[in-house]
């Protein structure tokens, strides 16, 4: 039997990567097996990928279709094999960070965007997806270093937490979290969330 697919998404510095790894310990404590995973960079080859994404200007749906490249062997190479064995997959980033980003961020064509994710992903979405929500004068603050992506300051960061909020009122799979409170205070709301979702999925499974 497969096992959840769980995503984790937000503008830079509104602390997603903190926020899985403590949802990967604490489902490791509750006995899960997990892995926790990222985009881009999830693979060997993804790394490389990442390290063009990270430092040199490109068109943007040059930068779309080398994070769909990431993507895709992500998904072949970690994602599915993962799902398959039963374990839990957690990954920091995913499909909506290039709807959010590189659509709504960048003007690529929503339409291309979904061509390309329908053919890479062949059905798989996350079962669960957690968008954190901070404004984007917040996120920056954060930051220590800038990457390419994140130079694109306050006014690309709005148009992608606009993005994923509108998003996220489109599909079930969304939770969108408060991330702009404590670190436990905003775990225990993913958690809380979490657990009622796993109920109904267990449920939905044992249906089919
Ligand atoms: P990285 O330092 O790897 O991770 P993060 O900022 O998530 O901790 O930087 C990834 C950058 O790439 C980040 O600014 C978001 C951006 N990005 C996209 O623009 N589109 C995508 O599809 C993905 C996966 C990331």
């Amino acid at each position: 039997m497969r096992e959840m697919f769980l995503t984790i998404e937000g503008i830079d510095g509104c602390g997603k990567s903190t926020q899985a790894q403590k949802l990967m310990q604490k489902l490791l404590k509750e006995g899960k097996s997990v892995v926790l995973t990222k985009e881009p960079g999830g693979t060997a080859l993804g790394e490389y990928i990442r390290n063009l994404l990270l430092n040199k200007d490109m068109e943007p749906v040059t930068e779309f279709l080398l994070f769909a490249a990431d993507r895709k062997e992500h998904i072949e190479k970690i994602i599915k094999p993962y799902l398959w064995q039963g374990i839990i997959v957690i990954s920091d980033r995913f499909l909506d960070s290039s709807v959010a980003y590189q659509g709504y961020g960048r003007g690529v064509k929503n339409d291309f965007i979904t061509c390309v994710h329908n053919f890479i992903t062949e059905g798989l979405k996350p079962d669960i997806t957690f968008i954190i929500d901070i404004a984007p004068e917040v996120g920056l603050k954060r930051l220590k270093r800038f990457d390419r992506i994140e130079n694109g300051g306050i006014a690309l960061l709005a148009k992608v937490r606009e993005g994923y909020l509108e998003i996220a009122r489109e599909e079930k799979r969304f939770v969108v979290i408060k991330g702009e409170g404590n670190e436990e205070e905003i775990f225990f709301n993913i958690w809380d969330e979490f657990l009622k979702r796993r109920k109904l999925w267990e449920r939905e499974q044992r249906a089919l």
